[in-house]
């Protein structure tokens, strides 16, 4: 018996389920400890945000400021946090939110999630690029004396310095394919080779402060909230940004040692200590340069030419260059794999799930992601697909954060192997602190959402409702209403 409209949009896949189906797709070796998880979750959180958004953050919305929108948007990440670590120590299968939410709130909440992971991670690899991008160009410049003309490095209609408009930036599309062509064929990033890239990407950040720290003139943090809380809070909206990535910790979970313990650990020591990094480096660079100077497209070398270390700022645009690839590679990865676990389920066409027979990867998916992010990265401006990113993402933390006090109910009997202290006062703050960035952030954000999102309902009701492979798998094992996911 078919699905009724209300038992397709609420049927739920088992924890049991998931996890079978987890350990009879991959059987991946579980090598990874706390260390590791907390240099994966390094490695995917530090990038674009801390490199260049602050800068714009600071210059048109918070001022000095910025020091408490870092503040703000880690309060809330590591509330979101935590739900995420009691998600992925009792529901341990790679997928992050989109397969926690479809264990626990049912299919139709799962696709409006997996949707707007779509906007976390393809625009958030747009996003990367265009900073990416900018400290390329920044490094060319400094080490070998080519300086990109403005108009191939910026996005249309976006203006350079000199009052010279963006024609389509050139290096941000070129990245997106050159990362895309290798994970076609397939990376098996190593979690020494992860350690490293985590080491550089620090030591960079280190360089910079060590460097900057002499040259702070008190005088620069005067007006220290020159935008009043409201832009305090706008900024935290922008510079939320810096936090995604997080929960790439939680998407290996099929490769923990012990993910109880470990996911937890990586999860929280990451979001520490980038939060702890954030503040020092943001305090410093308003510090250094006044904070009106600071909208441009890499703030932190910028910072160094100004103070006249142009071989600092070589250093740090290389290592930027370096730290950035490894977002965009974490990003791309994620989005191919979203699509693949979503078209497994049936709510994707079977496109997206197609293997390459050499090498072993959803290579379909990957290429055209790819080719979209590359052109939206070409033409898009940093601040609007950064925005689209955030709010995608924080959509995802209010059902993360809801799908923990769910699965209680339903499941109370499910060994956690980290719970969330305080259920559901902390689940409930994540998911309104979520709500409270997103109403920071412009209305035409929350309009292309609402776009967005009615498109995405629109795919849904014409192909995933009638393709899901569960509701297939429901039909023909004769269950009809929804059985708390139990079945
Ligand atoms: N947090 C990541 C970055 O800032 C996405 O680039």
């Amino acid at each position: 018996m078919q699905d009724s409209l209300p038992a397709s949009l609420t049927r739920r896949k088992s924890i049991a389920q998931l996890t079978a189906e987890a350990g009879a797709k991959s059987g991946l070796k579980r090598t990874l400890g706390p260390l590791g998880l907390t240099a994966l979750g390094i490695g995917a959180i530090i990038g674009t945000g801390i490199f260049v958004l602050t800068g714009k953050a600071a210059a048109t919305s918070a001022g000095p400021a910025i020091v408490w929108s870092f503040v703000i948007a880690g309060v809330v990440s590591a509330l979101a946090a935590l739900c995420y670590a009691e998600l992925a120590s009792s529901v341990p299968v790679s997928g992050s939110a989109y397969t926690y939410s479809y264990a626990t709130m049912g299919e139709l909440v799962a696709w409006i999630v997996g949707w707007g992971l779509i906007l976390e991670y393809a625009l958030g690899a747009a996003t990367v690029a265009i900073g990416w991008s900018g400290y390329f160009a920044d490094f060319l410049k400094l080490a070998v004396g080519i300086d990109i003309p403005q108009a191939y490095r910026l996005a249309p209609f976006e203006a350079g310095s000199d009052g010279v408009h963006g024609i389509f930036n050139i290096p941000a599309f070129i990245i997106i394919l050159l990362v895309t062509a290798l994970l076609m064929r397939g990376t098996s990033e190593s979690d020494l080779v992860n350690k490293i890239i985590v080491a550089t990407k620090l030591a960079v950040v280190g360089l910079f402060i060590v460097v900057a720290l002499p040259h702070i003139d008190p005088a620069n943090w005067h007006p220290f909230a020159p935008f009043g809380f409201a832009g305090i809070a706008n900024g935290a909206a922008i510079v939320f940004f810096a936090y995604i990535g997080f929960d790439a910790v939680s998407t290996s979970a099929e490769e923990v040692k012990n993910p109880g313990r470990d996911l937890p650990i990586g999860i929280l020591a990451s979001l520490a200590i980038c939060t702890v990094l954030y503040i020092i480096v943001s305090g410093i660079l308003t510090g250094v340069v006044p904070y009106t100077q600071l909208n441009v497209h890499s703030p932190v070398s910028f910072a160094m030419i100004k103070l006249g270390l142009n071989w600092a700022g070589v250093i740090i645009s290389l290592g930027a260059v370096a730290g950035l690839t490894t977002v965009l590679l974490v990003m791309l990865f994620g989005q191919s794999r979203i699509f693949f676990a979503m078209s497994r389920d049936g709510l994707l066409p079977n496109f997206f799930a197609q293997v390459h027979p050499k090498f072993k990867t959803p290579y379909l998916s990957s290429l055209l992601v790819g080719v979209v992010v590359a052109v939206v990265a070409g033409l898009g401006s940093l601040d609007v697909v950064a925005d689209l990113v955030n709010i995608g993402t924080l959509v995802a933390f209010i059902f993360v954060s809801i799908g923990v006090i769910v699965l209680r109910r339903t499941q109370p009997e499910l060994a956690r192997k980290f719970r969330v202290p305080f259920s559901p006062v902390v689940p409930v703050l994540a998911a309104l602190g979520a709500l409270y960035l997103i109403s920071h952030l412009p209305l035409e954000t929350i309009e292309f959402y609402f776009i967005w999102l009615v498109l995405g309902l629109l795919v849904y009701f014409a192909f995933g409702r009638r393709n899901s492979a569960l509701g297939k798998r429901r039909e023909a094992s004769g269950i009809a209403p929804n059985r708390r996911g139990r079945e």
